[in-house]
């Protein structure tokens, strides 16, 4: 299946537009005539502006004590944090060095320097929520390189979830055509992929199984598995770069990203082939949302959390045969990422239960287009928390009005992390906190030297 072409584009080649030399005062005057643009056509304008920040000045959180604020040493630019429950452990797929995400991070439009070498890539952490000591996994039959954003794990066998996983990884790779000739605009200079891993809990590797590849996933952000051989992975864009890209960016009406699912029909079926996609089958699961991004999964077995990054919304879907049919939309007032579940095992008497989504996203989302090549430049980082407000006996004031409490659980200005793109909830025992409601909230960040684990009060 092919995706659909949007409006006013060549449905012939459906060839992006190539880039240009002279853009940065191109783009400025682009900028502007889109904004306006943006005004005259798009109702919600104000929203528009509070999600991407137009007006926030980012605040930072105070910490009651030193020791609520844990600076996780070795978690350098992991975009994406899943906590594994049977076993309480923490995944992420890390960059390893500060400096290739602003070389080459196609999600980020950051081109110049492609990885050449099989060295130059990140690897897969575990974290211990309890320690908080990260472990780069080492690869087994893996050379990169390896450039991380959105990771899924699952159980490799349902009935021995303690025993092994599965894990589902984008790899932003470079075209090879793209290397071998790289002053024609005109080829798309990426070509992402997904590498599959198994891990056996415990252990400090994870072998390469095989990677995935199909043209319909043109531009992988994050990816959602439902078992080791089908999952839904979302193209945050449909451009891979270009001018139309940057209307992407801006335009919430550009409502053309896509989800696709993804079905291998064994995982071992090509393991060791180069050519890994007449076993792949795909279609898009979700459509007409304008950047989905992230993925999560919900309070149950299908709920599917996509949200739009750009738009400020959480999506509550359910995934049905290849397909994910969206229930609910949440609007949030910033830009978001990862979305994930907390569910709350410490409630007494229906009082206080603080089971919700825990979305993470950017203060100021309007600034990304200027920082995203600069390693020294700072951005904002929030995390919320969004619960129903049915059933809930807490008087809070930032209640939506339309059942659902949101509230930020987290707020940096860029000193303790630089962004926030993947965030889990980790409960603790009131019993440990004098009975005190709390959890350890880990964040992390698609542009951050450091991940972190902070205490809340819930
Ligand atoms: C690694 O790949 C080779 C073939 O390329 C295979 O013989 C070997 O069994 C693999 N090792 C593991 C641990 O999967
Ligand atoms: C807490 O709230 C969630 C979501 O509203 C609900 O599914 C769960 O059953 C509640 N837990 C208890 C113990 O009431
Ligand atoms: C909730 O808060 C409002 C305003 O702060 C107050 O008037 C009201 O009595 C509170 N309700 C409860 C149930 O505490």
């Amino acid at each position: 299946m092919t995706a659909s072409v949007p409006l006013g584009f060549d449905r012939k080649t459906t060839r992006p537009i190539p880039g240009n030399k002279t853009g940065m005062a191109f783009n400025t005057v682009l900028f502007a005539l889109l904004a306006i643009l943006v005004a005259v056509t798009y109702g919600p304008v104000s929203h528009y502006l509070t999600v991407i920040g137009a007006w926030r000045h980012p605040s930072r959180m105070v910490f009651a004590t030193d020791s609520d604020l844990v600076k996780i040493k070795d978690t350098i630019v992991c975009e994406d944090l899943h906590l594994y429950n049977p076993t309480n452990t923490l995944f992420t797929a890390c960059e390893d060095d500060i400096h290739r995400r602003f070389g080459w991070f196609p999600p980020l439009g950051n081109f110049e320097t492609p990885p050449q070498t099989t060295q130059e890539g990140g690897s897969i952490h575990v974290i211990d929520p309890e320690t908080k000591i990260s472990t780069r996994l080492e690869f087994e039959n893996f050379s990169g390189p390896f450039v991380t954003h959105g990771i899924d794990v699952v159980a490799a066998d349902e009935s021995r979830p303690g025993h092994s996983v599965y894990i589902f990884a984008v790899n932003h790779l470079p075209n090879p055509d793209f290397l071998q000739n790289r002053q024609n605009t005109a080829i798309p200079k990426a070509r992402s992929q997904i590498e599959l891993f198994y891990h056996v809990l415990g252990s400090n590797s994870v072998r390469h199984v095989r990677s995935i590849w199909h043209p319909l996933i043109k531009t992988p952000n994050d990816i959602y598995a439902e078992s080791p051989t089908s999952f839904y992975v979302t193209n945050d864009h449909f451009y891979r770069d270009g001018l139309f890209r940057e209307v992407e960016d801006l335009l919430p009406l550009a409502k053309w990203s896509t989800t696709i699912h993804v079905q291998i029909t064994h995982e071992t079926a090509r393991a060791q082939s180069n050519d890994p996609i007449p076993d792949v089958k795909a279609e898009v699961a979700l459509r007409g949302i304008f950047n989905n991004n992230g993925l999560g999964h919900g309070q149950t077995h299908d709920e599917c959390l996509v949200t739009s990054a750009a738009g400020g919304l959480l999506y509550l879907g359910q995934t049905s045969n290849g397909q994910i049919s969206v229930r609910e939309v949440i609007t949030l007032d910033s830009a978001v990422d990862n979305p994930s579940y907390f569910s709350d095992p410490f409630v007494s008497d229906g009082n206080n239960n603080a089971s919700g989504y825990i979305i993470p996203g950017l203060a100021r989302g309007i600034d990304l287009p200027f920082h995203k090549k600069d390693p020294s430049a700072r951005d904002g980082a929030l995390v919320w928390h969004v619960k129903s407000s049915s059933g809930t006996t807490s008087n809070s004031s930032m209640s939506s009005g339309t059942g659902w409490e949101k509230r930020l659980l987290f707020e940096d200005d860029g000193t303790i992390i630089r962004t926030a793109s993947g965030a889990v909830l980790v409960p603790i025992d009131p019993e440990r906190e004098g009975g005190r409601k709390k959890g350890w909230l880990f964040v992390t960040g698609f542009l951050s030297e450091n991940a972190i684990a902070v205490k809340v009060d819930l």
